[in-house]
This record gives structure tokens, sequence and C-alpha cells, in this order.
């Protein structure tokens, strides 16, 4: 679907349908004056009889066909002070659902309605037309690749945001641009995470790396099993170790002109392409669903995606560094053990008491790693966890950890701003270090089953030096979902939100 832009007000508009938005109780002068000027037809459409605004409520308006304007899909919002973005978001994901049903091949999005929400809803032109415009890429992703009946229904060919005036404000383009690219984004992490683990192996993550590398000019350095073992990545090794499948770390580096020396912001994410537990197995129930412990790398390789795709124009003061862990935890012949000691690259030793507790080890030494060859200016690592996790937040959350106030706080306002609920949670190292300790090594990967979060978060950062400025985001909850801009299945978590950390820089958001 393209992203067009239509200008000179509704007598110019045209498509096969446009969507305006209706808060609760609203008839249609109050709700779409603009465009009932050209749609004439609209102010006597005999649906608004029924039609409430309620949340959630689509209705369809039907004119003469002749008309440029013919089709106008309201989409219910509900009432104004209970409105947010997730209730728009989902607005617009229905909307365009609904389009894609009907077979309509043009879609416009009633501009002076977007105004006027955004006017009643506090919040600026361009952030909600981001949100329309990625909301409505976000609602048509599908994952049908295994299927021999594809849909029936095609994609619009185009969206285009319908404006009042001669121009395009740049604001108002950047936001569709923006929008645009972070969608690539998302939707490349949620291919990634969707596709089976006989299919997205390490190697085969490491290619698609090398893809997005190759497609953007950025540079590409994968680490296989040898190249693991002289650096030392014991932890990591011991993992892979138990699975036929060699593991892969994958490192994009994007070097935007004019950062050139600076610190680079990285980015780690855990790559489990399956988790069976290893020689902890797993239970057989929903164990199908640890073909998505790769979510965390898939989300970096998203935001490489993007920013890739908004080069030159929106590159980020500093370099981007996104490592991606791959590997398989498998109870194969060679498979690590319960009990089993390794040294991890910065020397410390863990007793390997759950090989379940797998993505901290492969996490652990690719901490090390980055603080080895880079000198972040930020590091995060994101990582489908900890069960723990969602114990604690439920299903549609993130945890987030980090002793730098600033980070925690940037990453949880960025996110909220963004439909990802980051929520902050404590990092007690004395109460997580007195749960891993080890009566024959530094420490064991796996603490007391209260507070696993944290202690899982406590873990990692032993492999971190303390004026490292480190957050970790715990994913295992929001890596799946099933809702309106969100197809069940992957969701590409942690995109958006690594993105604002991205560009923001010293103290102010470049949204
Ligand atoms: N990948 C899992 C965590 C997970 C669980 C992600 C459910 C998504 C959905 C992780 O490797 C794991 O197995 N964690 C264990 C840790 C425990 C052994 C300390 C867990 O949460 O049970
Ligand atoms: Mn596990
Ligand atoms: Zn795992």
């Amino acid at each position: 679907m393209d992203i067009r832009f239509q200008t000179g007000g509704p007598s110019r508009w045209k498509a096969d349908v446009v969507i305006t938005f209706v808060f609760e109780g609203e008839g249609v002068e109050e709700a779409c004056p603009v465009l009932s000027q050209s749609a004439l037809w609209l102010g006597i459409a005999p649906a608004w009889r029924d039609f409430r605004g309620h949340r959630d409520e689509l209705v369809m308006f039907y004119g003469p066909q002749a008309m440029e304007i013919s089709r106008v899909l309201g989409a219910g919002l509900g009432r104004v002070d209970k409105a947010d973005l997730t209730v728009f978001r989902h607005a617009v994901g229905r909307a365009v659902r609904l389009c894609r049903e009907y077979d309509l091949a043009t879609v416009g999005l009633d501009g002076a309605s977007l105004a006027r929400v955004a006017e009643r809803m506090g919040v600026a032109l361009e952030t909600l037309t981001r949100e329309a415009v990625i909301s409505a890429f976000l609602a048509l992703y599908r994952y049908e690749r295994w299927k021999s009946e594809k849909s029936r229904h095609d994609d619009p060919r185009w969206l285009a945001l319908m404006l009042e005036g001669e121009f395009v404000e740049d604001g108002v383009r950047a936001a569709a641009r923006m929008a645009e690219a972070e969608a690539a984004g998302i939707m490349l992490a949620r291919d990634a995470a969707n596709d089976p683990a006989n299919v997205m192996t390490p190697s085969a993550f490491a290619e698609k790396a090398r893809e997005v590398a190759v497609k953007y000019g950025m540079t590409l350095r994968v680490l296989g099993p040898s190249d693991l073992e002289s650096e030392g990545m014991n932890a990591y090794l011991a993992v892979a170790r138990g699975s036929a499948e060699e593991p892969r770390m994958a490192v994009v580096e994007y070097v935007p002109r004019g950062a050139e020396g600076r610190d680079p912001v990285v980015l780690v994410g855990k790559g489990l392409c399956f988790d069976s537990g290893g020689i902890s197995l797993k239970p057989a129930k929903g164990m199908e669903e640890m073909k998505g412990d790769m979510s965390g790398a898939a989300a970096v390789l998203g935001v490489m995606e993007a920013l890739g795709r908004l080069a030159p124009s929106c590159a980020p003061k500093r370099p981007v560094v996104g490592i991606m862990a791959c590997a398989e935890n498998m109870p194969g012949g060679h498979a690590t053990r319960p009990g089993d000691i390794v040294v991890a690259k910065n020397g410390k030793s863990v007793e390997i008491v759950n090989t379940d507790a797998e993505g901290r080890l492969v996490l652990a030494d690719a901490l090390c790693w980055a603080q080895n060859v880079y000198v972040p200016f930020r590091l995060i690592d994101i990582a489908t966890l900890t069960g723990a996790c969602a114990v604690a937040l439920g299903m549609d959350a993130a945890g987030l950890f980090s002793s730098d106030d600033a980070l925690a706080a940037l990453l949880h306002e960025a996110g909220m701003n963004l439909g990802e609920r980051n929520w902050r949670l404590p990092l007690w190292t004395d109460a997580g270090l007195a749960s891993l300790k080890s009566a024959c090594a530094d420490m064991v990967n796996s603490g007391r089953r209260e507070g696993g979060a944290i202690n899982a978060a406590v873990f990692l950062q032993q492999f971190v030096k303390e004026d490292v400025r480190w957050a970790h985001i715990d994913m295992a909850a929001a890596d799946n979902a099933e809702n309106p801009i969100n197809a069940k299945g992957a969701t590409g978590f942690g995109v958006r939100t690594m993105l604002s950390a991205v560009w923001e820089d010293e103290g102010d958001i470049l949204q």
C-alpha cells in the first residue's frame, strides 16, 4: 500500500472511500463539516440515524455512485474524555480492514477530521497522522506464507491523506514517512518471529540481517561457533551446544553521515530461534510459541530496517549498532546439563541449574562483547526473558529495568506514547543476587520463582559495567497479540521504543 497526499480541500479529493472519525453523540455537521461540503449527500445519509459514534463502531455511508466521493466510512471513537491513542489506532485498524474486506482499492483519510480529533484529544496533528498511518499498515499485516489458499482480498492500492490546504506541510509529510518506515520495521520483525523455527534458524536470521545491511549500506559482522569460542563467549555457547543448528551472532552497524566517531547507541536482542528449554525441557503445551523466542532480535533488526528506510532524512546523530544473539536451545547429546558450570566472557562463572533460563546466558556474553567492542552511549537489551514478567504485568506490557532514571523515563514515556507499555520494575540487586547464590560458582543462572523477572535482570546486570547507561526490556508477555492492528501472532513490540532511544539525543526526544 502506497501513502499519498491529496490537497486542495474536499472538492479535489477522490477515492473509493474516505474514512472519517466520529465521537460519541456527534452528528454529521459536528463530525465532518468539511467533508460534507463536497459530499453533499453525506448530510442526509440515512445511516446517520443509527450511528452513535461508539468506540469500535463502524458505519458505511453511501452516496450516488457517480460522485467523486461516494462512500464515507465513519469510525466511532467513543467519548472524547475516554478516547486515547490506543482507541484511535484500533479505530483506524478496524476501518482499513473493512475497506480491504470490501475490496476498496483506494482509501482516503479525512484530514479535516484528523485535525479535529487531534485538537479534541490534545495531541499534535503530526502525532495523530503518524499513528493513523502506522495503524493502517499494521492492521493490514497478515502472515500467509504457508497458506495454500491466500486471502481473496487484496490490500488497498493506496491510502491518501486528504488535506484542506494547497500544500502538504513538512511535518505531516515527515510523520507519514516515519510511520511508513516504522511499520516496515515492525512488519519485518513480525515476519521473522512468525516464521517457524525450521525456517528461521540462527543462520537464516543472520542472512536476513545481511539483507538489511546490504540494502542500506550498513556493515555486517556475523560470529559463528568458532568466533564465539575465541571470544570466550562460553555462556552463549553452552546454550547452543544441544542443537544441530549453529549459533550466529549478527551485528549490524549503521553510521549516519556526521556521526562518525561518536559513541553509538547499542541494541542487543535475544534471538532464541527456538527454546525447547533444553535438558530442563518445557512442557509440551504451548511449546510451539517458543519459535518466537527471537522476538527481541527481530525487533532490533526491525529498528535497523526502519533506520535504513528513513536515511538520510531522519538520520540519528549517533551510530546505531544492532546485535542479534541467535541460537537454538535444544536437548541434544551435547546439550548443557543442569549443574554444568561455564565461565562467561567477563570471567564470571555460572552454574547452569536450569537450562531453560538460557536467554540470560546468551545475553550475558552478547552484552560483554558489546562493551568490549564499543563504548555505548546507551546500551539497551530486549528479550522474551521470563514468564514471571507476564505474571507481574499481564499480557500487554514489558518489564523495564534500569538503574539510570533518565533512560528508564525515556523508554517508559516513549513507549507509552507509541503503544508499547514499558513498565518499570525494580532492579533490586541485593535481593536478586541473594537469590542467585551458587555453592560452587559465582552465581546460578536461575534463582527463585518469586521476583523471577527481577532476578533475571539482576543476572544480566552482572555483565554490564557500572558506568554504562544500560536498560533491559523483558518483552516475554508482549511478543504476541491479537487486536485490530495485530493479526494473531507476533507483535514487533520494541521497534518503536528503541527507535525513540536512537533518535533521542541528550534530552530532547526527536519524535
Ligand atoms: N523464553 C522463555 C520465557 C518466555 C516464556 C517467553 C513464555 C515467552 C513466553 C525463557 O527462556 C524461559 O524459559 N524462562 C524461564 C526462566 C526460569 C527457568 C527461571 C521461565 O520464565 O519460566
Ligand atoms: Mn527458556
Ligand atoms: Zn527463552
